[in-house]
C-alpha cells in the first residue's frame, strides 16, 4: 500500500494541499482560501490568483508534509488537478507537482477537477450503490454524469451556458451582495418567500439532461429593474429566495429525470453549490420519494478541496493510470 499520496489543487482560487494514504485515510489537508482577495473585484482576478498560489503554495506543501509527520523522501505519488480551470493558476500547481515527481522518482497523477469534484462523496468509505447518478454543480460547471458498475463516468448533461453557481455570484454582484454570492444567497433566502417572485426555470421540460442558467439571471435584472422597491427592505429576500428556488428546481427536476430514466439507484450532489442547503434539503426529499438512494458530501469538501483531488487521485493509480512530465494544463470542460 502506498503510504504517502501528495494531492495539490489549485484551478481556481483556492490553494489546496493534501497527503492521504491509498486507502483514502487522510494524513493532512489544507485549503487556502482567496476569498477576502477577489471580493474587493466582485469576482476572480485570474492574474491575482496565480500569483497568490505562488506565494502560498510552497509554504502548504510543506505544513501539510510536518502535519503528516514526513519528509519529500516519505512520499510515495503525486496527485495534481490538470483541468479544467484558469490556465495560470492551474500551471502553478502542476509545476509544483512535477517538480516533486521529478525530483523525487515519483509517480504523478493528472486528474480532472470537474470529476475529482464527485469523489468528495467517496472520503470516508467506498459505499456506493450503481448505477448512480452525480450531479456537479459549481462556479465554473453544471453537470450530469452517469456511473455505471465498472465506475465508468459518462456525462449525460451540462449547462449550456452560465454554470448555477456563476449565476449566483453574477446576481450577487448585481444586487451589491458581495463575492462569492452562493453563500450570501444561501443565508438570505431563509428571511425570504421562495414563492414571492414569479421566474422561469428555463430548459425544465427539454428533451435532454443539459441546463441553462443565463436567461434566468436576465429575468432576476428584468424584474428588478422594472419593480425597483423589489430590491429594498425585506423584499430583497423575496427576490434571493425564488431566484435560489428556481436554480434548485431545475436542478432537482433535472436530476431525479436523469436517474429515472438511467434506472440509477443513486444521486449524489458536488461541488461548492452542493453546499447549498435548499438544494440539499430539497433533493434529499426527492430522492426519499423516489425511493432513491442520496449522498453528499460534508460541506467543505463541495467546494474546491485537495482531499477529493487526492482520491480520484488513487482511483487512477489503483488503474495502474499514471501520467509522464508531458502532462499539460487544460482551461476548458472535456467531455467524458
Ligand atoms: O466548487 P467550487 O469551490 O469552485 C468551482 O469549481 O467553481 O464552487 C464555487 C461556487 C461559487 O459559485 C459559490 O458561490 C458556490 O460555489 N457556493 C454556493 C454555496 N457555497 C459555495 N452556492 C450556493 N450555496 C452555497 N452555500
Ligand atoms: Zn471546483
Amino acid at each position: 500500500m502506498l503510504d504517502n499520496i501528495l494531492s495539490i489543487e489549485t484551478s481556481c482560487d483556492e490553494t489546496a494541499v493534501a497527503v492521504l494514504s491509498q486507502d483514502g485515510c487522510q494524513k493532512s489537508e489544507l485549503v487556502a482560501s482567496q476569498e477576502y482577495i477577489h471580493e474587493k473585484y466582485g469576482g476572480i482576478v485570474p492574474e491575482v490568483a496565480s500569483r497568490r498560489h505562488v506565494e502560498v503554495l510552497n509554504f502548504m506543501i510543506e505544513e501539510s508534509l510536518e502535519m503528516a509527520n514526513i519528509s519529500y523522501g516519505g512520499l510515495d505519488a503525486v496527485v495534481v488537478t490538470a483541468g479544467p480551470g484558469l490556465i495560470g493558476s492551474l500551471l502553478i500547481g502542476l509545476t509544483a507537482a512535477k517538480t516533486i515527481s521529478y525530483c523525487f522518482g515519483l509517480p504523478l497523477v493528472g486528474v480532472d477537477h470537474v470529476v475529482s469534484h464527485i469523489f468528495a462523496n467517496f472520503y470516508q468509505d467506498c459505499w456506493s450503490i450503481r448505477p448512480a447518478v452525480c450531479l456537479v454543480v459549481s462556479g465554473g460547471h453544471t453537470s450530469l454524469f452517469l456511473i455505471d458498475e465498472n465506475e465508468n463516468m459518462r456525462c449525460i448533461g451540462r449547462t449550456i451556458d452560465d454554470a448555477a453557481g456563476e449565476a449566483m455570484d453574477k446576481i450577487a454582484r448585481y444586487l451589491g451582495l458581495g463575492y462569492p454570492g452562493g453563500p450570501l444567497i444561501d443565508k438570505l433566502s431563509v428571511k425570504g418567500s421562495p414563492k414571492a417572485v414569479d421566474l422561469p426555470r428555463p430548459m425544465i421540460r427539454s428533451a435532454d439532461f443539459n441546463f441553462s442558467f443565463s436567461g434566468l439571471k436576465t429575468a432576476v435584472v428584468r424584474t428588478v429593474t422594472k419593480n425597483p422597491h423589489l430590491i429594498k427592505g425585506s423584499a430583497l429576500f423575496d427576490v434571493l429566495a425564488s431566484f435560489q428556488e428556481a436554480i434548485v428546481d431545475t436542478l432537482v427536476s433535472k436530476t431525479i429525470e436523469a436517474a429515472r430514466f438511467h434506472g440509477a439507484h443513486q444521486i449524489m450532489i458536488a461541488g461548492g453549490v452542493a453546499a447549498n442547503s435548499r438544494l440539499r434539503e430539497r433533493m434529499f426529499r426527492e430522492c426519499s420519494k423516489e425511493g432513491i438512494s442520496f449522498s453528499s458530501p460534508p460541506v467543505k469538501y463541495c467546494t474546491d478541496n485537495a482531499v477529493m483531488t487526492g482520491l480520484y487521485g488513487i482511483f487512477k493509480l489503483n488503474r495502474g493510470l499514471t501520467d509522464d512530465m508531458s502532462l499539460d494544463a487544460y482551461s476548458l470542460f472535456k467531455d467524458y
